[in-house]
């Protein structure tokens, strides 16, 4: 069978038109496919929309131009079911649509299957199974041109965006989104545009009604954000399942990352049913509801009122109040106080007892709160704790420098006897790190010279750490 197909190239350029129209008129010139360079700007919006600082909706639509197959209704779901990977995909675009005008002269009934334009520019671009089935269908592969309306709605996110903001620059920084919130972090290029791309985030993905925009770095004790609010209603308590599990909390006053999900994850799978997890800075209960969850008995701690408020709130939600027990203290002080109170009776048992420090900027400093914190005559060598603690790094060898800080904290040397995990990357040459390690019964017991550790300060230890290691 011959292929042949229209001058889609020059079909592509834009036609200021008010109505969808069907160009019906299938050519026979010889194949002229598509100069790859006219593809990508098929979905383009209009040129004058680039600065729009409000939305203005109506302003992206434009008539453009894409093949199409015309196709007897009697084996159209046929057909669309062969040509699955050659129809057109595009938000709110039907693939199936009726002739522009009717076509009497050869009295059947047919329909135009809307194709791919930047996969079809020719008959020849069917793959040899879709010609096939198209001969097996009888269905003759004659492109012709469709002109149809292109509107705001069936432009993606990044094509709005890359319409309006400043042509070279930076799009969109991503987003993550948290129940009905989407949060930002905008860059300073974006921000004369910040309202227009809230509002564009929040149309194009359904279920979010409020976009917020982080106004500083996340440097406040509780590790929370200030916000703007960008689009949608100022609605800050949320939900989100993570892992299985549902939380609430208000988005606005405590911390919650959807990126440490898998972490989490980790580390309550290091869990068996009877153990202990003592987390130390819980936050609204990530490490600690799915650790009793599975089976746990939990000491939960976070010094943020407001995160202590809603960590009870979510062991109440998942029915976990029986397993976990929660405080409103200083990290140390719960090491100190709580902490120290339950180890004794917890050491004599059989359940591996693990604490959790996520707390990267601060937590391994937090380390020292062990040092000495049971009464010599407890000691013991088995089921001692299980620390699992956080820290950032910005150095060559993050492993070896959260093991060397968590050393000096402890004041005791960990070289060998910890394992270091990456978490994730935050920041061009900083990452999150884990170390875990037992509680050495050096550091957790007094003795009544206080430590008998190789270090003492913890400045520049990493030499030390390793000379005395050997
Ligand atoms: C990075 S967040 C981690 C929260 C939770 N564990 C998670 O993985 O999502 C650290 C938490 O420590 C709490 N925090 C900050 N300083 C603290 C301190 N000195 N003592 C106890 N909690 C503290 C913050 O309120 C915050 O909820």
């Amino acid at each position: 069978m011959s292929r042949f197909f229209s001058r889609i190239s020059t079909c592509m350029q834009t036609r200021h038109r008010s109505s969808a129209k069907t160009l019906f008129q299938p050519q026979t010139m010889a194949a002229v496919p598509l100069q790859k360079e006219t593809k990508p700007g098929l979905y383009h919006a209009p040129p004058e929309v680039r600065g729009m600082i409000s939305l203005d909706r109506e302003a992206f639509a434009r008539e453009i131009t894409v093949p199409a197959l015309r196709v007897p209704t009697r084996v159209l779901n046929k057909v669309v079911k062969s040509l699955k990977k050659a129809t057109i995909k595009r938000p709110g675009v039907a693939r199936v649509v009726q002739e522009g005008e009717p076509c009497s002269s050869d009295g059947g009934d047919f329909r135009l299957v809307l194709l791919d334009p930047l996969r079809m520019s020719s008959p020849s671009s069917f793959t040899e199974e879709e010609a096939e089935a198209l001969r097996s269908l009888d269905v003759p592969e004659e492109l012709q041109n469709h002109e149809m309306r292109l509107t705001y709605d069936n432009l993606k996110t990044e094509e709005v965006l890359e319409a309006v903001l400043p042509q070279g620059q930076e799009i969109t920084s991503g987003f993550s989104r948290i129940g009905h919130i989407v949060h930002m972090n905008l860059r300073d290029h974006q921000l004369p545009f910040k309202n227009l791309i809230g509002q564009v985030i929040m149309d194009k993905n359904p279920g979010v009604t409020c976009v917020v925009n982080k106004t500083n770095i996340i440097d406040s004790t509780y590790r929370n954000f200030k916000m703007e609010v960008l689009a949608g209603e100022e609605d800050m308590v949320t939900k989100v399942k993570e892992n299985g599990v549902t939380y609430e909390f208000d988005f606005s006053r405590v911390y919650w990352n959807s990126r440490l999900s898998t972490e989490h994850m980790r580390v309550v799978d290091q869990t068996k049913p009877g153990d202990i997890v003592l987390d130390v800075f819980a936050g609204v209960g990530p490490f600690a509801i799915p650790a009793a969850r599975a089976g746990a008995t939990v000491l939960a701690n976070d010094l943020n009122p407001e995160s202590h408020r809603w960590l009870k709130h979510n062991v109440k939600l998942n029915k976990v109040e029986k397993s976990v027990r929660t405080f409103n203290l200083d990290g140390r002080a719960f090491i100190q106080g709580p902490v120290r109170q339950e180890l004794p009776a917890l050491l004599k048992g059989k359940a591996n007892i693990h604490v959790v420090m996520n707390l990267p900027a601060l937590a391994l400093e937090f380390l020292d709160a062990f040092r000495g914190l049971l009464n010599k005559e407890l000691s013991c060598d088995t089921n001692l704790p299980i620390v699992h603690c956080y820290g950032f790094s910005k150095d060559d060898d993050p492993q070896k420098d959260v093991e060397v800080r968590a050393s000096s904290s402890l004041g005791f040397c960990l070289e060998g006897r910890s394992s270091v995990q990456f978490v994730r990357n935050v920041a061009p040459n900083k990452e999150m790190m884990c170390v875990r390690f037992t509680v050495p019964k050096e550091v957790l017991f007094n003795t009544d010279d206080e430590q008998t550790d190789p270090i003492e300060e913890p400045a520049s230890k990493r030499q030390k750490c390793g000379e005395t290691s050997h």
